[in-house]
């Protein structure tokens, strides 16, 4: 059992200690699962049920290794909360395809709810007319072929100006630099340009320190496992109170920041061009709704919260473990530089010219394989009792896939903990990585189903075009003294990437 105080702050331990004593007298045994036919898991107690046992940490491996001793679905008790863990891909495209709406909601926590306003915005929100509105307001300025074709030139517009970037850093070229935050200004700017058609200037740029510093202060509020104790035992929620203040202090600055600096401008340049204005950027669109009483104006506010967390910092982690693969594997990283020599020859790497650089897909494959950014999916949730695999699972279950172990089980896949993009154009061909594509329940790092990632057609072609442009321009090599890049994890509640910003020298390839 894990040390209590390594689960609580120190203030908690008091009334701990009486709970303890109080859940000691009645440990409810493994045979209650079975009269109510749940999912198996290891034995809960009251109050506290497994979490004593499991601690905070519940990431992908420990959740395979648990999945080894319970079976492919089984159930955790954390306190109030119920969780249950899906490991087989028959199981997941039950709970993505077959029962999509059973299992289509999605579950929040007191850090959650303060971050979506209860539910306003689109990623967390329940199965239901509010989801199903949001989702296609969303679609059409942001997630489909049209918006790719549209923005695509801006795209190559932003990754040449870091290609002509490193060009001109001789230390970068030397030494080496940390890629992250340059990557960060480009991925920044594409996202901005489609949203508000704004961009920042340079990575000193006071906007853009603000709101890299907004959204990486949310995500570490919100992904850190230091509420759980509050979230899982209600009663002990009294002592989180300075955490949520923090949390929603930081919301309201956060909401006002994105409002007065970007939402609030499209607003005054739509009314002051009245009905000339054509919808420039994505933005305008939700305005649309907003003025057509589609939508309020905090929903408006909540789909810039969502793309701010959902299509930023996931694409840039992809990006980060690309490169530091590539950099470990010179051998697929010269392969990859050959098939953009031997296909396009003097071309440039562009959107349009993707589809004839299967080996550039193969490798933004494999990365998302191994190290997919939301390795358990985002939560789904039942509303109401549903059956899954023969077992019964309680209403309100928090309901995780765990995707990243059925792309990395042995019994699965040749040699899964190797960085092999070979994989995927061998036995592996079929496995496809596009929008619409067949699904493979083995590998599916955005999801399958009506909760499925809509950003994918976004997030493909861009890991493809900087990592293309990267190979092209530059050999990727550790800097000096350095073997190989430190590729270890960093988790939070479900999302996964490398714990240290790696140091790459970008040594120029004569153009
Ligand atoms: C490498 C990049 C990305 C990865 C790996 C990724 C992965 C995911 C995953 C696993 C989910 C949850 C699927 C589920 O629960 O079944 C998701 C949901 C979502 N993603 Fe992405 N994503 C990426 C990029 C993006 C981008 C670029 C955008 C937007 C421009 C985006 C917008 C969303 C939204 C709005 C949802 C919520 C969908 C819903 O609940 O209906 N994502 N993503």
């Amino acid at each position: 059992m894990l040390a209590a105080k390594s689960l609580l702050p120190i203030q908690s331990l008091v009334p701990l200690s009486i709970f303890l004593f109080l859940a000691s007298l009645t440990w409810t045994t493994s045979n209650s699962r079975s009269s109510n036919n749940t999912p198996p898991g290891p034995v809960s107690i009251p109050i506290f049920g497994n979490w004593l046992q499991v601690g905070n940490d519940l990431n992908h491996r420990f959740l395979t290794s648990m999945a080894n001793k319970y079976g492919s679905v089984f159930l955790l008790r954390l306190g109030a909360r119920n969780l249950v863990v899906v490991s087989d891909p028959k199981l997941a495209s039950e709970v993505l395809h077959t029962q999509g709406v059973e299992f289509g909601s999605r579950p929040r926590n007191v850090v959650f709810d303060i971050f979506t306003g209860n539910g306003q915005d689109m990623v967390f929100t329940v199965y239901g007319e509010h989801w199903r509105k949001m989702r296609r307001i969303m679609t059409l300025p942001f997630f489909t072929n049209k918006v790719v074709q549209q923005y695509r030139e801006t795209w190559e517009e932003e990754m040449d100006a870091v290609v002509e970037d490193l060009r001109g850093n001789k230390r970068a070229q030397e030494e080496g630099m940390v890629i992250r935050r340059r990557l960060q200004l480009m991925l920044y700017n594409i996202m901005y340009r489609m949203m508000f058609d704004a961009r920042f200037e340079s990575e000193s740029d006071p906007l853009f320190l603000q709101a890299t510093r907004f959204n990486s202060e949310r995500s570490r509020l919100a992904q850190s496992f230091e509420y759980n104790y509050g979230d899982f035992i209600p009663i002990l929620r009294p002592f989180l109170r300075g955490y949520l203040n923090k949390c929603r202090d930081l919301q309201s600055r956060r909401l006002a920041f994105f409002n007065n600096n970007y939402v609030e401008k499209r607003r005054k340049v739509m009314a002051t061009n009245g009905d000339r204005n054509k919808l420039r950027c994505a933005v305008d669109h939700i305005l649309e709704a907003e003025k057509n009483g589609e939508i309020s104006s905090e929903n408006v506010i909540y789909i810039v919260e969502n793309i701010n967390v959902a299509a930023i910092e996931t694409t840039l982690w992809s990006m980060e473990w690309a490169i530091a693969e590539l950099v470990n594997h010179p051998t697929v990283q010269a392969k990859l530089r050959g098939e953009i020599a031997d296909v396009l020859g003097e071309e440039p790497v562009t959107e349009s010219n993707l589809h004839k650089l299967p080996y550039l897909q193969a490798v933004v494959k494999e990365t998302l394989r191994l190290h997919s950014p939301i390795p358990l999916l985002v939560p789904h949730m039942n509303l109401e009792e549903a059956k899954l695999g023969g077992y019964t699972i309680p209403k309100g279950s928090k309901v995780v896939v765990n995707a990243w172990w059925l792309a990395n089980n042995p019994e699965w896949w040749d040699k899964p903990e190797e960085f092999r993009p070979e994989r995927f154009l061998k036995e592996e061909m079929d496995v496809d990585a596009v929008v619409g594509g067949k699904v493979d329940f083995r590998f599916m790092p955005f999801g399958v189903g009506r909760r499925s990632c809509p950003g994918i057609i976004l997030a493909l072609p861009i890991l493809g075009l900087i990592v293309g442009k990267l190979v092209r321009n530059f050999e990727l090599v550790p800097p000096p003294g350095v073997d190989k890049i430190d590729v270890s994890e960093k988790g939070g509640q479900f999302s996964l990437h490398i714990a240290t910003h790696s140091v790459i020298a970008f040594r120029p390839i004569a153009a």
